[in-house]
């Protein structure tokens, strides 16, 4: 049983429901998949963009509002940050308390974020209106990433910075590759193209570089980082799937069925002890500054 989420042996939550039949994939997503996944990563790409008090930050394709969070509590309150995203669902899920201390208080940090539902390749922002364009894993999302690049430019002051994470292309794309592994083993046609190898969720070095200077970026640096991925427990690292792609992708499946791809996933997310695996995850870093 998981302690996390209730999600028993055959998939069905303990109290009320089956977890994974109906998932909310941005309420996973926030729950399971941002603190352990993202946030360590939103910490970096803020780190090394830089961001000072009293900045204009937007954070494009900001889902749960990760990385916004992390410029927000460095642009103070004289600062200013603007999250977007296609879904609003997602938006939706962007955590305006903190609970760390056992009951909820306002998070004066996250409570200053603007959130805009737009899609990355047509900003609700104006030109030369923000000082740091972040992005973190969207990019590989938006269909044309040239015109992604290309808002992010325009809406840069003059001395403005850019930074963009993106998985790095490996064949085998740590932790969601698991999930890919878990349907493909039971039969599980692929939901789209390249699905079961991770491959739509990256970028190579070579085409960050291309995206950037087609937008309009000059001087871009890109390097790569890694970062190891610490799940609370096994069956944390199982329910994380749910904030995936894959995971309407279970909750279609019939209930025997689920419960046997929700079993080979939490397997698979164990070591040998039965404590969670460590995953390696590997990201492009790219920062430029507008001339
Ligand atoms: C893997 S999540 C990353 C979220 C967040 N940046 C983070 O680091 O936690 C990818 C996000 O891209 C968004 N997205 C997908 N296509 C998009 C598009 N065309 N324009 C803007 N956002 C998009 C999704 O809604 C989702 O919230």
């Amino acid at each position: 049983m998981c302690n996390c989420c209730d999600v028993g042996s055959d998939g069905r939550q303990a109290s009320g429901g089956d977890f994974f039949a109906a998932p909310s994939v941005p309420v996973a997503y926030r729950q399971y998949l941002e603190p352990v996944v993202f946030e360590p990563w939103a910490e970096r790409l803020v780190e090394l963009v830089g961001i000072s008090p009293g900045d204009t930050v937007l954070d494009v394709a900001s889902g749960t509002g990760t990385v916004a969070r992390a410029a927000a509590r460095r642009a103070g309150s004289g600062g200013r940050v603007i999250a977007t995203d296609l879904s609003q669902a997602m938006l939706d899920q962007l955590p305006r308390e903190s609970t760390s201390s056992g009951s909820p208080v306002v998070d004066s940090a996250a409570a200053r974020i603007e959130t805009r539902q737009c899609p990355a390749t047509e900003l609700s922002v104006d030109d030369r209106s923000v000082d740091v364009a972040l992005c973190q894993q969207g990019l590989p999302f938006v269909p044309d990433k040239k015109a992604a690049a290309a808002e992010m430019r325009r809406v840069l002051r003059p001395g403005g910075r850019l930074g963009v994470a993106v998985w790095l292309s490996t064949p085998r794309l740590e932790p969601f590759i698991h999930y890919g592994d878990a349907l493909a083993a039971h039969g599980v046609p692929e939901p789209f193209p390249g699905a079961y190898d991770s491959t739509p969720l990256t970028m190579t070095e070579d085409e960050m570089r291309e995206v950037l200077a087609s937008g309009g970026f000059t001087g871009v640096q890109i390097t790569t980082d890694s970062l190891e991925v610490d799940w609370p427990e096994a069956d944390w690292a199982a329910a994380a799937m749910a904030g995936t792609p894959y995971g309407p992708v279970v909750a279609s499946l019939d209930p025997a069925l689920r419960g046997e791809v929700v079993d080979d996933v939490r397997a698979r997310m164990a070591s040998a002890d039965g404590s969670a695996a460590r995953h390696r995850t590997t990201s492009l870093l790219a920062v430029a500054r507008v001339v």
